[in-house]
């Protein structure tokens, strides 16, 4: 479907953003298929996304380059890119390469310091006028293309996981911090989800950072109309893990350990080799599995190390010990071995259009419909990856538009989830906001149109 639409990549020079430009600019040349591409599959036809050709990109980087750069780089060190792929997205790589602007860099720990050594020129402004300025991009970004919607995706290396403080659970005490400036308390990733969310833009967090994961967030969202997604995407060896646990729980096997050890080698993992960087991924890799099989005191440990010379290859192998019937003790072991960016790049595609998709129909806040593709998805207890893809197939079926109904005006039917509530346990039917209007009747003006 035609409306023009902005990728807006915060951290945009890293392997995934490069992929997703790549990618979507392959698609576009017609060099590459759908395979990976949750929005392509079946269940999802006649739902009315954005189409490729209508994707323009743009993006925050704390680090010089471009994505002719970015993309030979990777190449070079991973493969998957070919000469004669390159060769026929060179040109609209250039074209696309004209708005990456500085990033900011506050409170991004000692790792990231060491990728970008100079600190961000923007970094010594006030947490207001930083905000204003990231907010300024994304406005000149959505004019000069003359844009409907512009999604921003969270795609910047892992921050250190840091406790945030109380004020961050309610908006109006998280904005007496953040205009009586206390930048020690703002991670950069919470200050591009407010810089985008306040200016209207979905926001999505594909990372492990906080970004729009605080409860303040979630309150400005709701009154903006504008949705958003989280936290960490689930790409290879824990979508595995939430496949397999179900598994054994439904045969009432006992799972007694589950180890899972995982050695990559790009940016990513020499930014995770830090310990306080990898923190809050382990945490998630973690808290999925103890939640699937509710024994918060299974023996299971996460592991991440930093192998340079694997690059974007990584390798995961995880051990689960088991007992069955008479007290028998078995195990299982499987090896995952995938490329990161090309496992993640599709799904944040997939993001990118469910999010453009939802603020269209005025569907503001947590996109609780997109959990699957979450290590620890926002507002969402339910990791089972099963259980999550009927969710948001449930969700495609419910937003599918007949033409006919769209002329007529009758609403498309949509109930959604049997998710339980974050923090409440209990199952309750959640209803979409924007329940009974079909995204292709629009109940939102463009932002350009206000
Ligand atoms: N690849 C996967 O399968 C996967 C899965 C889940 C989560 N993630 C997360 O997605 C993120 C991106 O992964 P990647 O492999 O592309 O990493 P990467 O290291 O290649 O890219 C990160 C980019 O962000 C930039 N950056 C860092 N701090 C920034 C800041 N404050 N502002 C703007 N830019 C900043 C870096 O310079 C770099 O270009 C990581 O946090 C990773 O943990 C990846």
């Amino acid at each position: 479907m035609e409306r023009r639409t902005g990728i807006w990549f915060v951290g945009a020079l890293g392997g995934v953003s490069t992929l997703v430009v790549a990618g979507i600019e392959a698609l576009k040349a017609g060099l590459a298929g759908r395979t990976g591409l949750v929005t392509e599959a079946p269940d999802f036809e006649g739902m009315e996304l954005v189409g490729f050709d209508d994707i323009v990109f743009g993006g925050h980087e704390i680090r010089g380059g471009d994505w002719v750069g970015s993309a030979l780089e990777f190449a070079r060190e991973n493969g998957v890119l070919t000469p004669e792929l390159l060769a026929g997205i060179h040109e609209r790589l250039i074209e696309a390469g004209g708005h990456i602007r500085p990033g900011i860099s506050l409170n991004c720990g000692e790792a990231v310091r060491r990728l970008a050594p100079l600190a961000a020129e923007r970094d010594r402004r006030s947490l207001p006028e930083i905000v204003a300025a990231l907010q300024a991009d994304l406005r000149a970004f959505r004019e000069k293309h003359r844009l409907d919607d512009v999604v921003v995706v969270n795609l910047m290396s892992a921050e250190p996981d840091v406790a945030l403080p109380r004020e961050f659970s309610y908006l109006e005490s998280f904005l007496g911090l953040l205009h009586g400036d206390r930048r020690d308390l703002f991670p950069a990733s919470v200050l591009y989800a407010f810089a985008a969310i306040d200016a209207g833009f979905p926001f999505v967090n594909f990372t492990s950072c906080a970004g729009s994961s605080v409860p303040a967030l979630e309150e400005l969202a709701r009154r903006r109309g504008v949705p958003h997604a989280g936290r960490d995407g689930k790409t290879g060896e824990t979508m595995v893990k939430t496949a397999l646990a179900p598994m054994f729980v439904a045969r009432n096997l006992r799972v007694l350990a589950w180890e899972g050890h995982n050695i990559l080698g790009n940016r990513d993992g020499q930014v995770l080799d830090s310990p306080a960087h990898r923190q809050a991924k382990v945490r998630d890799k973690d808290g999925a599995l103890r939640e699937l099989l509710g024994d918060e005191k299974v023996h299971s440990g996460v592991r991440i190390d930093y192998v340079p010379s694997l690059g974007d290859w990584k390798t995961a192998w995880d051990f689960i010990h088991f007992e069955g019937f008479l007290g028998a003790k078995m195990s299982m072991q499987f090896i995952w071995q995938g490329c990161d960016s090309v496992l993640a790049a599709p799904l944040v595609i997939d993001l990118v259009r469910l999010a453009e998709f939802a603020h269209r129909a005025g569907e503001g806040g947590m996109m609780r419909h997109a959990a699957c593709f979450f290590k620890a998805p926002y507002g969402v207890r339910e990791h089972d990856f099963h259980a999550q893809m009927d969710v948001l197939r449930e969700y495609a079926a419910g937003r599918r538009c007949r033409r006919s109904d769209v002329r007529v005006g009758l609403a498309a039917q949509f109930t959604c989830s049997q998710f339980p509530v974050s923090g409440s346990g209990e199952r309750r039917t959640l209803q979409a906001p924007g329940t009974g209007n079909c995204a292709s009747t629009p109940t939102r003006t463009n932002e350009s149109e206000r």
